[in-house]
Formats: structure tokens, C-alpha cells, sequence
């Protein structure tokens, strides 16, 4: 019988209400299957990959030992050993229990030495079926990569492995349109820009460059989110003049969403998106008006402990399905429209 992987650590909590009123047609394979016993009948549940080219996916990591531990962005300076685990816990799991109700979770095991596990955003990059696992530029943070790969792998995934002279940060700083037809890498912190060949050898796609200035928008997913229905989320003071002028070339005005400053700090670009549905920290009044005045179904999930280590909801989560499949509208799920703002 074949052995469980690590991915049989799916989130159980609210699986059989997710899966009643997002996922009618998966309520079967799911049925027959034990997911508490961690040896015996489960050859027939559905890998993270199977589930993953069905409906929306995404992989996370309960932080359990999750703590600010260094200094590697500005957030943290002031932060060492300043986070409390049990809030850290609570925020979590609210923004688990958020995700759920709109996509599968996936979960992976936190691993002793490496506290920032938790922001899954940076294993790596899916795609079809391939997951490029990334290469930190930090040596604090380096040690997450063997535990990140061996998911992915005991997962079902083709691996592709970015070399340490490019770091790459996964999808904390590469993210597609939300057509999925081409993909945008920050890089000038992290990431470095010659780590895009091998993303766009990887996939065949289109990669767009973008140059993030500011030190406290790190990474690319901390200031910019292409939305659902051709809409970006995004904060201009991250960018260089070039990037800015890729960004307005690619997205028409009726489309941008501008971020103030006030919000960009409180990490309101760092979304997480499935079709009409976007969960993201607490943001301004103004904001979730912009939002919601487009179509947007908006869940604000206080996430003040993991913006000391800096994070919130986009980078606690990573993104296991396609973009066509995480935006297709889902049986059973409110079918909403986006529309532009009047
Ligand atoms: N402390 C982590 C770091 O500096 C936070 C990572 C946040 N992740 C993200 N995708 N933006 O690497």
C-alpha cells in the first residue's frame, strides 16, 4: 500500500465544510480516505499535485516555532525575540481558518532552526507541475531549503534547483499575471536579476523585472499583487521609474489600485487572492472601499505578529494551483462579479 508523504499533514479542521460547500465534486475521494492515521488507508487520497490541478491550493506552515530570531529586513530590527508565540498562533490560524474556506491548505512541518518557515511565500515557485525551490540570499535562511524541497518532491513535483550564485526567493518575490500568461520578479534586494533566465527557461514564460528600491518592501509580494479580474494592488514608492512605467504600461489606470503609504506598511499589498475573494491584515477604511467598490469579497485578518518578523497573509501562504485554476469559479461558491469602481 502506498506510504503517506509529509502532505498527508492536510489541514483537517475545516476540510469537511470546505470541501461540502467549495469542492462538492472532490467530497468523495476525500470520504474514503483516513486522514488521522498516518500509516494505514490513505492510498487513496489525492496528492497536493492532484488537488492542486482541481481547485485553488495553497501550502503552509504552522508556527510553532516561529519567533524572530535575526535581523535580515528592517521589521525585525527591534523585534528579536518580541513576537509572542500563542498571539502568533491565534493570528494564524484565523487566516488558515480564512484560506480555507476558499481553497485547500496544505500543510508543512515546521522545522527546529528555522523560525521563518512559517512564510511558505518563499519556498519556492509552482507551476504546472514544477516547483522551483529557492535560493536564499540569506544564510539565516538557507537551511529552509532542504525542508521546502523535500515536500515538494514527497509531493509529486518536479524539482528545478536555482543556483546559489542566483538567489532566488520564490514566490515572495515572483508572481503571475492573474491570466497566468506572464510573470513579474522583484529583485534588487533579494532576489537577483539573474535568476529570471532561469524561471523563464523553466516555464517558457514571459518574465517581467522589477526593480524594488525601498529596503522595507523587500520583496516583491510586500508592494505589488496582481488581482483577479486584471486588477494590481500596489505601492509606486517601492519602485524604480522604469518598473513603474512597466507596471503602467501593463495594467490600464481603471485597473491600478494605489496603495498609500499608511496602508503599504501595514502590509495591505500582501494579499492573498482567489477569484473574487481577497484576505489580507487589517488596511484602511479607504482601502477595503477601493476593494470592495470593485467586486472584491475582502477578509481582514489581524496579523501584527508576523509584521515583526515582516510578513502577513501573502507571504504565510504559497500558491499550489495555477492561476486558471486558483481564479476558476468555484461550484457552490457565490458568484460574484469584479467590475470597475464607479
Ligand atoms: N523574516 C522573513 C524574511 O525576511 C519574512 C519573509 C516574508 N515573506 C514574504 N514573502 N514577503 O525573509
Amino acid at each position: 500500500m502506498q506510504q503517506p508523504g509529509p502532505w498527508m499533514m492536510r489541514d483537517m479542521s475545516t476540510l469537511n465544510s470546505t470541501l461540502n460547500s467549495t469542492f462538492p465534486s472532490l467530497r468523495s475521494s476525500f470520504s474514503r480516505s483516513s486522514l488521522h492515521t498516518s500509516t494505514s488507508s490513505t492510498a487513496t487520497l489525492d496528492s497536493p499535485l492532484e488537488m492542486a490541478a482541481r481547485g485553488p491550493a495553497f501550502l503552509m506552515c504552522a508556527p510553532k516555532l516561529y519567533d524572530v530570531d535575526y535581523v535580515i529586513n528592517p521589521w525585525m530590527a527591534g523585534n528579536v525575540h518580541r513576537s509572542s508565540r500563542e498571539r502568533a498562533a491565534e493570528q494564524w490560524e484565523q487566516l488558515r481558518s480564512a484560506v480555507s474556506r476558499v481553497a485547500q491548505v496544505f500543510l508543512v512541518q515546521p522545522e527546529p532552526g528555522s523560525p521563518d518557515m512559517v512564510f511558505t511565500a518563499n519556498a519556492g515557485l509552482a507551476l504546472h507541475g514544477t516547483a522551483a525551490i529557492s535560493s536564499f540570499f540569506y544564510k539565516e535562511r538557507q537551511g529552509e531549503e532542504q525542508h521546502f524541497r523535500r515536500w515538494f518532491r514527497d509531493a509529486g513535483y518536479k524539482l528545478v534547483e536555482i543556483p546559489r550564485e542566483a538567489p532566488f526567493e520564490g514566490e515572495g518575490d515572483a508572481l503571475f499575471d492573474a491570466a497566468g500568461s506572464c510573470l513579474w520578479v522583484g529583485h534588487g534586494q533579494r532576489t537577483v536579476k539573474a535568476s529570471l533566465r532561469y524561471l523563464a527557461e523553466t516555464w517558457s514564460i514571459e518574465t517581467r523585472p522589477l526593480h524594488l528600491i525601498d529596503p522595507r518592501f523587500y520583496h516583491l509580494d510586500t508592494c505589488f499583487a496582481p488581482l483577479f479580474g486584471g486588477f494590481v494592488l500596489y505601492f509606486p514608492g517601492a519602485f524604480d521609474a522604469e518598473s513603474l512605467a512597466s507596471i503602467e504600461a501593463a495594467y490600464p489606470a481603471d485597473k491600478r489600485i494605489v496603495v498609500s503609504e499608511a496602508d503599504a506598511v501595514r502590509f495591505a499589498c500582501n494579499a492573498v487572492n482567489v477569484g473574487p475573494h481577497i484576505i489580507l491584515n487589517r488596511v484602511s477604511a479607504d482601502l477595503l472601499h477601493a476593494l470592495e467598490s470593485r467586486g472584491f469579497d475582502v477578509t481582514q485578518v489581524d496579523l501584527s505578529e508576523f509584521l515583526k518578523a515582516g510578513g502577513a497573509a501573502k507571504c504565510l501562504v504559497m500558491r499550489l494551483s495555477d492561476m486558471d485554476v486558483t481564479h476558476r469559479p468555484q461550484q457552490g461558491s457565490r458568484n460574484r462579479s469584479i467590475h470597475a469602481a464607479a
